[in-house]
């Protein structure tokens, strides 16, 4: 029998489409982009292409996109970059959400050990920052503000426009993290109110290890990388080009495909809820009025999330109980807890990521697994 995957927020499958892209890059067309011969001229033709897409689909300009290796990466450059180079104008104080990554959260923590003042905003129990918590924390010597678009552990929506407005009002920078994002939703540059926006390809079907960050022309920041003078001097490091075909013709078909892969995942979402109703004592974390179509947060009560994932794991069902990065950690997840579920709560719950590659017949064996070990694990 084929092993179900239900952990797409962890990463995706590349899809061949992508890799046929890619794989001249590795082989015929290996130049350096930045090479000024035709070897390399070459391979720069293809990242111009690559910059161009992203560029039109984000409605930004082609200098406002940055190739990074994925959405760490940009998250920490976006979060360190910018906090530094406005230390000098006297912006001290970061504001970033309790429930976002680990990539914001490590480089929060480094910025506080520089002497930055950190203020974490708070969750309702549905997982959303109140816009009125960034109203009390702002100030006007708020040098960033950073609020995902989605969460990766419950898949809630945050309101970043009404984030990004409050933080230009008192002439702070807005971040949004759309990783999670980015395969359910256009990214679109001129209504969100972000001066940074990060995504990254291995969620679309993409290459891993491929990811962008926008900067809005204007936006000032430090590089995060450097070496020589790739990215417009801001990113140094030979340019990953198979990776940046890749995720760009991945990009490309996320968008196109976004309306029936959404469909189709809010009805395998519809089944996967409704027959996991019929196992007693589950019940969803997370606002479900402003969630994306993929993700499914459940608690299951009295079953601990370590013995459940394992059983699951050995017939043949691939699931997490949230972050892939915080796997190996025994605490109870952050973003649970910021909504205020206890410790033994959090420990009950699950992440459940589906994929448009996913069959109805999965979710229904799926689902049927479940139900047996819930019973043997609470038996
Ligand atoms: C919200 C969010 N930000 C950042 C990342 C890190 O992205 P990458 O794996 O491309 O480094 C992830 C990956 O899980 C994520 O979910």
């Amino acid at each position: 029998m084929q092993r179900i995957y239900f952990d797409h927020a962890a990463t995706t499958p590349l899809d061949k489409r992508v890799l046929d892209k890619m794989l001249p890059y590795f082989t015929e067309l290996y130049g350096n982009a930045d090479s000024p011969h035709q070897t390399g001229r070459r391979a720069m033709a293809a990242v111009d292409a690559a910059r161009d897409l992203i560029a039109e689909r984000l409605g930004a300009k082609k200098n406002e996109i940055y190739f990074t290796s994925g959405g760490t990466e940009s998250g920490n450059w976006a979060m360190l970059g910018a906090a530094r180079a406005r230390r000098k104008e006297g912006k001290t104080r970061v504001i970033l959400s309790s429930v976002e990554h680990h990539a914001l959260l490590s480089s929060a923590e480094r910025l506080q050990n520089e002497g930055f003042e950190i203020v974490y905003l708070p969750v309702n129990e549905g997982g959303r920052v109140e816009v009125n918590a960034l109203k009390e924390a702002i100030t006007d010597t708020t040098a960033l503000v950073a609020v995902m678009t989605a969460n990766n552990e419950t898949g809630v929506l945050q309101p970043i426009e009404e984030c990004g407005e409050l933080a230009h009002s008192h002439g702070a920078l807005f971040f949004t993290d759309a990783t999670q994002a980015a395969p359910y939703m256009p990214i679109d540059t001129s209504a969100w109110n972000a001066d940074m926006i990060a995504f990254s390809a291995h969620k679309f079907y993409g290459p891993k290890g491929a990811g962008a960050l926008y900067i809005k022309n204007g936006v000032r920041t430090e590089k995060l990388i450097g070496g020589g003078e790739q990215e417009r001097g801001l990113r140094g490091g030979t340019l990953n080009v198979p990776n940046i075909v890749g995720l760009a013709e991945a990009y490309r078909l996320a968008i196109d495909e976004m309306a029936e892969s959404n469909e189709k995942l809010q009805g395998l979402s519809a089944l996967f809820r409704k027959e996991t109703a019929k196992i007693r004592g589950i019940t969803r974390n997370g606002d479900s009025e402003n969630a994306l179509p993929s993700v499914l947060n459940l608690r299951i009560e009295g079953v601990e999330n370590t013995a459940f994932l394992y059983n699951m794991d050995l017939r043949g069902v691939s699931l997490a109980a949230g972050s892939a990065c915080a796997s190996a950690s025994v605490k109870p997840s952050h973003v649970l807890t910021a909504m205020g579920l206890r410790e033994r709560e959090a420990k009950e719950s699950v992440r459940f990521s589906l994929g448009k590659n996913n069959t109805e017949e999965e979710i229904v064996r799926g689902t049927a697994l479940m139900r047996e070990v819930v019973e043997r694990l609470r038996g």
